[in-house]
C-alpha cells in the first residue's frame, strides 16, 4: 500500500461539506458549531491541541446522520429524541484509527450535564461533548434567523435566554457563562452567516501541514463519508465500498501501479458523495423518477466534484469520481465527455459503478446474476457507452469481479 501527502485538517474540512448537504436547510451546521465551539474554547484559554481536537469533533459531530428525516427530528430545541445518530457516529469514528480518539465525545454530544457529570470519562471529553451540545442547540435556534430575509441579530437575546435557562441542567455552568460572554458582541452572531470560513477555521487548517498518511489510514477516514452515503438508502448498502473495491481490482488486472490503484479505490469510495444532497424520497422511490426528480439526481456527480476538488492531493481523484456517469459516446453527464476525454481510471470507475449497482436490488428492479450483469455490460459496450477493454477484463475475471463488488446487504 502506498502513502499520500495531504493536509488532514483540510481533507476533513472539505469532505465534511458532504455532511452539510444532508442537513437540507441547515447547510453548514457542523461548520458553524465548530466556529462557535472554538470561540468558546479560546475564551476558556484551553490549549491549542485541545481546541484543534474539539474543532475537529465539532465538524464531525453529526456524522451519524445520513437521512434528511433524522435531521428534521433534531431541530426541535426541547426534543430529546436524538435517535441513534450519536452511537452511529461513535461507531464510524472508532473504525478510523486516526479519528477514534474523538468517538467518546461524539457519543455524548446530546447528553445533559446532570447525567454526563456522573459518567466515568475524562473531564476534557465531558466538557468537549457538552460544549458541542450547547452550541449545537444555539445553532438550531439561530437557524430561523439565518435566512436571507431575516436578521440574525434579532435572535440574540432570545437564544441567550434559552441557553441560560439550561445552566447546570443541560449544560455545565462554566460553559454557559462563557457562551453568554462571547455572544454579547454583534460580531459573534454576524459571523454565523459565514460560519464555514470565519474565525478559527483558516488557522485550524494551517496548523496542520501537508504530511504523509498511509493509504489504510486515509481509506479509513474516507470510509466514514462513504458509509454515510451508502446508509442514506436501504438499497445502496456498501455500494461505494463495492465500487471502490471493484475499481481497484480492475485497475490491478489492467496493470496500473499500486498508487494509482489506491487512488482508484478512494475515488470509488467517494464517487457518490454528492448523493447526500438528493432527498430520501427520490433515492428510495419505487417507481421511475419523473423528469424533475431525474434532474435532482443528475447533479450528484458534479456535487461530488465540488466537495473534493479543493483537497490538495485529491486532484485526480476528484476528476475520476465525478466522471462516473460519463459514457464513451458522449451521452453521459455532467461534462458530456467522450472517450478521448476520459482516462482509463474514469472508465474503470464508470463500469464498476454499473456492475455494482446491477448486483444490488434497486427500488424498481431485482438484482442480477453475474452472467446477466456481463451481458448487460456487453450491450452497453456495443452501443459505445462503456469501455470494451474494461468489459473484456470483466469477462475474463467475472467471479473475481463479483466478489470484489461485494453484492451484500439486499
Ligand atoms: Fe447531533
Ligand atoms: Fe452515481
Ligand atoms: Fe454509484
Amino acid at each position: 500500500m502506498s502513502t499520500f501527502k495531504i493536509n488532514l485538517h483540510e481533507t476533513i474540512f472539505f469532505l465534511s461539506d458532504a455532511l452539510n448537504l444532508v442537513a437540507g436547510n441547515q447547510i453548514d451546521h457542523g461548520k458553524r458549531v465548530a466556529f462557535m465551539v472554538a470561540e468558546c474554547a479560546l475564551a476558556l484559554k484551553w490549549d491549542r491541541k485541545r481546541i484543534d481536537d474539539l474543532f475537529l469533533a465539532a465538524i464531525l459531530h453529526d456524522c451519524g446522520v445520513s437521512k434528511t428525516a433524522v435531521y428534521e427530528r433534531l431541530v426541535n430545541f426541547e426534543g430529546k429524541n436524538a435517535g441513534n445518530h450519536c452511537s452511529r457516529g461513535e461507531k464510524l469514528l472508532k473504525a478510523s484509527p486516526p479519528l477514534a480518539y474523538l468517538s467518546d465525545c461524539i457519543l455524548h454530544h446530546h447528553v445533559d450535564w446532570v447525567d454526563l457529570k456522573g459518567i466515568d470519562l475524562p473531564d476534557k471529553v465531558k466538557m468537549g461533548a457538552n460544549c458541542i451540545y450547547l452550541l449545537d442547540r444555539v445553532d438550531l435556534l439561530a437557524l430561523d434567523y439565518l435566512r436571507i430575509d431575516s436578521n440574525i441579530l434579532a435572535s440574540k437575546e432570545h437564544i441567550r435566554k434559552k441557553i441560560f435557562e439550561k445552566r447546570d441542567t443541560w449544560f455545565h455552568p462554566q460553559l454557559v457563562d462563557t457562551f453568554l460572554e462571547i455572544s454579547k458582541p454583534e460580531a459573534f452572531w454576524l459571523a454565523l452567516e459565514k460560519g464555514h470560513n470565519s474565525g478559527y477555521a483558516r488557522s485550524w487548517i494551517e496548523h496542520d501541514l501537508m504530511s504523509e498518511i498511509d493509504f489504510i489510514d486515509l481509506k479509513s477516514i474516507v470510509m466514514i463519508y462513504s458509509r454515510i452515503v451508502d446508509e442514506k438508502s436501504y438499497f445502496t448498502k456498501q455500494h461505494s465500498e463495492g465500487v471502490g473495491c471493484l475499481s481497484r481490482y480492475l485497475g490491478e488486472l489492467m496493470g496500473l501501479s499500486e498508487h494509482i490503484c489506491d487512488k482508484l479505490e478512494i475515488a470509488g469510495l467517494l464517487h457518490d458523495l454528492g448523493k447526500l444532497r438528493v432527498p430520501d424520497h427520490i433515492l428510495d422511490k419505487p417507481d421511475r423518477l419523473t423528469e424533475s426528480e431525474l434532474l435532482v439526481m443528475q447533479r450528484h456527480s458534479y456535487d461530488t466534484y465540488d466537495i473534493i476538488k479543493d483537497i490538495k492531493g485529491f486532484e485526480e481523484i476528484s476528476v475520476w469520481a465525478s466522471q462516473h456517469h460519463e459514457r464513451n459516446d458522449g451521452s453521459g453527464y455532467p461534462y458530456r465527455c467522450s472517450k478521448e476525454d476520459l482516462s482509463l481510471e474514469a472508465r474503470i470507475i464508470a463500469l464498476a459503478d454499473v456492475f455494482q449497482s446491477l448486483a444490488q436490488n434497486r427500488p424498481h428492479r431485482e438484482k442480477l446474476k453475474p452472467e446477466e450483469i456481463l451481458s448487460m455490460l456487453k450491450k452497453q459496450g456495443n452501443k459505445g457507452k462503456l469501455d470494451k477493454d474494461v468489459i473484456l477484463m470483466v469477462e475474463k475475471n467475472l467471479a473475481g469481479c463479483w466478489q470484489a463488488a461485494k453484492p451484500v446487504g439486499c
